[in-house]
């Protein structure tokens, strides 16, 4: 049993789908997942293991932030022997090559976190995605014709930023937007050498000031989900 997920090792699934957001956790396993069993509510961070065309499944919420996800991801990959984890959540634009609504396969995630700083000393340590599992998903959504856009993330400690500038400079340098997990979710699958991968709707548009519905976001997320699952199916 893990300190803040606490289910028994074999309630998790060697394959789990991360939503910031626990209610989204349990969205996911009613509508995607055969016999869901909720399987942990501490401090209210919700996971359920299920059935997705018969492979085992589990949604779990990171929650906000790198320090959050950091914990689950941890203990995921340390005490369930999860093998491999996708995020499934929503980044904003700060690029002009993608719009509200389109889906990122966050390939790389450059990150303001203390966190990597604190790991690697002076290096600067460049979190990336799994390769393979980028690979599969840019096939998946090909072959379902869900337009997707392969490109960096930029896993940020703020929401509110008080110095906007740095979303620019980014964007120059090929980042499509912004979040808040990944690179912890990518540092953390390199430390236990297991697969990552983060996939973003984009919610909100940094550089229009465009921001999605909460009907539109829930159908984007729809199809985003299926992606993942797809994905963990191959
Ligand atoms: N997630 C969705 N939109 C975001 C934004 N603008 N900044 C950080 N994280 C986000």
């Amino acid at each position: 049993m893990s300190t803040h997920i606490g289910a028994a090792p074999d309630q998790i699934a060697p394959y789990v789908l991360m939503p910031g957001d626990p209610y989204r956790a349990r969205w996911i396993a009613e509508t995607f997942l055969e016999d869901p069993v909720q399987i942990t509510d501490i401090r209210g961070m919700l996971g359920f293991t299920g059935t997705y065309h018969g492979v085992r499944i589990t949604a779990q919420g990171s929650g906000m932030g790198q320090p959050s996800m950091g914990i689950y991801a941890h203990e995921l990959f340390q005490d369930y022997d999860v093998q491999a984890i996708i995020r499934v959540g929503t980044c904003g634009a700060i690029s002009d090559r993608v719009s509200v609504r389109d889906v990122i396969l966050g390939t790389s995630a450059s990150t303001d976190s203390a966190m990597n700083r604190s790991r690697f000393g002076d290096v600067t340590y460049a979190p990336a995605a799994d390769f393979e599992l980028a690979r599969i998903a840019a096939e998946v959504a090909d072959q379902g014709m869900l337009p997707v856009v392969a490109g960096g993330l930029f896993s940020s400690d703020h929401f509110y930023n008080p110095d906007a500038s740095i979303t620019g400079t980014l964007a120059q340098y090929g980042v499509l937007g912004v979040e808040m997990e990944a690179a912890a979710l990518y540092t953390l699958a390199a430390q236990f050498s297991r697969r990552a991968l983060a996939v973003c709707t984009v919610s909100d548009h940094l550089l229009t000031g465009e921001e999605t519905s909460a009907q539109e976001r829930q159908e984007t997320f729809e199809d985003m989900i299926v992606l993942a699952l797809d994905t963990i199916e191959r």
